[in-house]
């Protein structure tokens, strides 16, 4: 999807007045995008849940590479960001959910998934989320994916050694032991061509 000036600018005053939310002044550039959408398998998902879509970056990519007949949830918090979503993707496919991914499993049900999603693609900024939130989050997701199910992830590399938050000031992160609580797997490979340079976690269930 091309940047648009109107849905770049509300993404950089979120990023910059709500840093803590939105984790990132700027949407995710090309090469992230596609290690994270690669990650899904979308060619063969019957269902996919995406969780904090932004503007749709990934939402467009995630839909041009699924099937006719497939499903795409999104959970998205913010009500200014989520009504740019809706101004950009149309697709008969897409359902764009406004809310908390703590809810992911209920909210999902609530919009129409019948069962179980092959894949949840993430770009919430865990590093930043309070930890009883990120703990809601990840048990939600883990409950929503099928058996052969994936969870993607991606991460800052910065944040290995300093993310900073208002309320708890300097920490460090640790991506890899974090997933790694939720899922049976985790391979991590790192995506320097973006902005804020990320690494790309891909777990199994
Ligand atoms: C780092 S941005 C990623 C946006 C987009 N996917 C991209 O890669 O450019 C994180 C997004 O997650 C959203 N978000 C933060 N906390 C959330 C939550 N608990 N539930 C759903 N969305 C959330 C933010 O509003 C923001 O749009």
């Amino acid at each position: 999807m091309p940047y648009d000036p109107r849905s770049f600018l509300t993404f950089l005053r979120k990023g910059i007045l709500e840093y803590e939310q939105t984790a990132s002044p700027v949407p995710s550039q090309r090469f992230l995008v596609n290690k994270m959408v690669e990650g899904t398998q979308p060619e063969s998902a019957g269902a996919i849940v995406e969780l904090g879509p932004g503007v749709g970056v990934m939402t467009s990519a995630l839909l041009a590479r699924m099937k006719p007949d497939s499903k795409l949830f999104t959970i998205e918090i913010d009500a200014s960001i989520h009504e740019e979503l809706l101004r950009h993707v149309s697709d008969p496919r897409l359902v764009a959910i406004l809310g908390s991914a703590e809810h992911t499993d209920t909210l999902v049900k609530e919009h129409g998934l019948d069962g179980k999603a092959d894949a949840v693609l993430s770009s919430l900024g865990l590093s930043l989320i309070p930890d009883p939130i990120r703990h809601r989050i990840l048990e939600s997701s883990a409950r929503v994916l099928a058996p052969h199910g994936t969870f993607v992830q991606f991460g800052y590399v910065h944040t290995r050694y300093f993310v900073y938050s208002r309320s708890r000031g300097y920490e460090r992160f640790d991506y890899f032991g974090t997933l790694k609580r939720y899922f049976r797997s985790v391979e991590r490979s790192p995506v320097p061509a973006n902005f804020p340079p990320a690494f790309v976690y891909v777990c199994r269930n």
